[in-house]
């Protein structure tokens, strides 16, 4: 696992934004995640479409998650949600942006057919990640099997307080179950981007990287990948022990594999 630690979200963001770029300019197949923390990186690749041409018209995209019961039409669907702040911006076509369907009346069978669709994609390139307060890496809550695969799941109290700003602040509206990547889907993904900004993440960021690999903390199961980058700013990486070495190795990464 490589941590690179930088002083502002913005820095953090223009580093995850270098790694996805070579993975677009090749074609790849992205996986996209939704929530606040990858947004800076998003605006980032918008700007490099807009300003340098950066073109994903040959990718296409897999999201992580989506919650169970919001019609596809509902502004917090994450099926719109990536539209609205990512996907729309740039030359990805729309139906190559494909989501869990959260409606369906068969969630088991809808989860199933995710895993064959990213399956028969050839799998996920490059996977972009946020980490819950809790751990949680997609919907993965504490608890959740180290090999799952794209199934439903209950969110946890702390995720539904942590949402409720997306719903005018109201826990109630905020869904239940989602349907969500399992942690053996996410752990497919040939290389995992992992990005926590803010004090708020400092906990489960010094879990997930230096902590034991166990399912209380479903993000350390990118201990366990052989191409895992965790991108934090100074506040997320607080309460790491090893910063030290993490910035030395950083500061003298080969050229070739920048
Ligand atoms: C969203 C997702 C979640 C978020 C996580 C962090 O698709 O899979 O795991 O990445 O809840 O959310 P933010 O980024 O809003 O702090």
């Amino acid at each position: 696992m490589e941590v690179i630690i930088r002083p502002t979200e913005r820095d953090c963001a223009v580093v995850a934004a270098d790694i996805v770029e070579r993975y677009v300019r090749c074609g790849a197949t992205l996986g996209l995640a939704t929530g606040s923390t990858p947004v800076g990186t998003y605006a980032e690749l918008i700007a490099r479409h807009r300003d340098q041409g950066l073109s994903f018209a040959q990718c296409r995209a897999f999201l992580l998650d989506e919650y169970v019961g919001l019609p596809r039409e509902h502004e917090q669907s994450y099926y719109r949600t990536i539209r609205r702040e990512f996907t729309a911006h740039v030359d990805l076509d729309d139906a190559a942006v494909a989501s869990p369907d959260g409606t369906a009346p068969h969630p088991g069978e809808a989860a199933a057919a995710y895993d064959a669709a990213i399956a028969a994609a050839g799998g996920v390139d490059i996977q972009i990640l946020g980490v819950g307060t809790d751990g949680h890496i997609a919907f993965n809550e504490p608890g959740s099997s180290l090999a799952s695969r794209t199934r439903m799941k209950t969110l946890h109290p702390d995720t539904v307080r942590d949402n409720s700003r997306f719903f005018g602040g109201d826990s109630a509206a905020v869904p239940r179950h989602v349907l969500t990547q399992g942690i053996g889907t996410i752990r497919e993904a040939r290389h995992l981007v992992l990005l926590a900004f803010g004090e708020s993440k400092a906990s489960a960021v010094r879990a997930l990287v230096e902590g034991p690999v166990a399912a209380v903390c479903p993000a350390s199961a990118l201990q366990l990948h052989p191409q895992a980058t965790v991108i934090v700013d100074e506040a997320a990486a607080g309460l790491l022990e090893h910063t030290e070495y993490y910035r030395f190795a950083y500061d003298n990464k080969p050229d070739w594999q920048r």
